[in-house]
């Protein structure tokens, strides 16, 4: 498996934490992971298709992940979606096939916020 697959499980499984952890309502991002930096000189399995668009975006992702960490609590779950919206987009144009799971991390977005749960 390449050194990008790899790093895409563990994105994978960090941005499936922070689902839940939105929904249960205790996200608390102390910082944005350094380690994503790594999505820009990841060896591919396929290193010819890695170009200015896959650069481009990769900082819009990683860009994403820092609204994320800044948003007040009202905003996470919009900018949460935003997030996993970049991870699509990336996965349109050079890796379909993970696209359905992909979208399975999308949060629901409360309509209002009544404060009586459920
Ligand atoms: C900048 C582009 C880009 C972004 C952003 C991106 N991906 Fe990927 N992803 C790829 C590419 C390219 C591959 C293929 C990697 C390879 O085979 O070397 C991949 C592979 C994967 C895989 C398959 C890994 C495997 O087991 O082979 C999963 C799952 C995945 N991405 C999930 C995600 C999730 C979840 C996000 C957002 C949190 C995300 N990706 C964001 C480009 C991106």
């Amino acid at each position: 498996m390449s050194e990008l697959a790899l790093l895409m499980r563990r994105m994978d499984k960090m941005v499936s934490e922070w689902k839940k952890d939105i929904e249960m309502g205790t996200l608390d991002m102390t910082k944005v992971p350094d380690w994503l930096d790594r999505l820009h000189t990841a060896e591919a399995t396929d290193p010819e298709e890695i170009n200015e668009v896959y650069h481009t975006m990769a900082d819009a992702w990683i860009e994403s992940v820092v609204q994320l960490k800044k948003a007040t609590q009202s905003d996470i779950p919009k900018a949460f979606n935003a997030l996993v919206n970049n991870c699509v987009n990336c996965h349109q144009q050079f890796c379909q096939g993970p696209i359905p799971k992909i979208k399975k991390l999308y949060v629901d977005i409360p309509q209002h916020v009544s404060g009586s749960g459920n």
